[in-house]
């Protein structure tokens, strides 16, 4: 889970538990795992798959973003073939990624990269695209999407961004309902450089928008 536990959303049996397992971590135990008894093979089922079943608590770099390095590259476009495919994503070259690395993230669990986005800024606009926004398929609905954006959305306001802008062809709904962008028919609002690329492949794709 990628989140927060607050106060109160806890059971005292529970809390004095994740109590133990902080002190753990304190005191150099870099995970604690905590599993249900009762539930058959839960162990095996925590053993084997990335994220597990139970309820973890780390010290380590377990669950993190980052920035993309030149090693990440090959995997990134392993991951985002099926979405290109289905015409989800924009094909990226391998070079142009490479170019333009600094713009990239990646999201990790247990050293596998689940996760990718990018920020593109327009600074003459004051303007930046979410772009490349992917999580794995059997990694969906844990919440990476929306740590990813969240993210890069404050990676660009950290970079003093007036505006966000997403193209998107399936997923417009997922950013209108879940973080409030809104759909523009006025290009005027993209900038310039970036019009001339969709002019040329606009796939159709929404243009959505949002104030920061
Ligand atoms: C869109 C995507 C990044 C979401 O990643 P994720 O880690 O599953 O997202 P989150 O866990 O933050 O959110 C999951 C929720 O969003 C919903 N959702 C996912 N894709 C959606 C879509 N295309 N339209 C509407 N809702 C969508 C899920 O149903 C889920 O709903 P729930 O919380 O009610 O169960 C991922 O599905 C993906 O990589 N899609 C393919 C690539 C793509 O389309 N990228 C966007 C390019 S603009």
């Amino acid at each position: 889970m990628w989140g927060r536990i607050e106060a109160g959303e806890v059971s005292s049996g529970l809390r004095s538990k994740l109590k133990q397992a902080v002190r753990a971590c304190r005191e150099g135990v870099n995970r604690v795992h905590l599993i249900n008894g009762n539930r058959d093979d839960a162990l095996l089922a925590e053993l084997f798959s990335n994220e597990g079943i139970g309820t973890m608590i780390f010290a380590d770099d377990y669950q993190q973003i980052r920035k993309a390095t030149p090693a990440d590259v090959d995997e990134m476009l392993l991951m985002m073939r099926r979405a290109v495919e289905d015409e989800q994503l924009v094909e990226r070259d391998k070079n142009d990624i490479l170019d333009h690395l600094d713009d990239y993230i990646v999201m990790e669990i247990d050293g596998n990269v689940v996760g990718v986005g990018a920020l593109h800024v327009y600074s003459a606009e004051m303007a930046a695209e979410l772009a490349c926004i992917h999580v794995k398929n059997d990694h969906e609905c844990q919440g990476y999407g929306k740590a990813l954006i969240t993210y890069l959305e404050n990676r660009a306001k950290s970079l003093k961004m007036n505006q966000l802008f997403v193209l998107s062809t399936q997923t417009a709904e997922y950013f209108m309902n879940r973080f409030s962008y809104q759909e523009s028919n006025n290009l005027e609002e993209m900038p310039e450089g970036r019009r001339t690329k969709w002019e040329q492949n606009g796939r159709n794709a929404k243009f959505l928008v949002k104030r920061i």
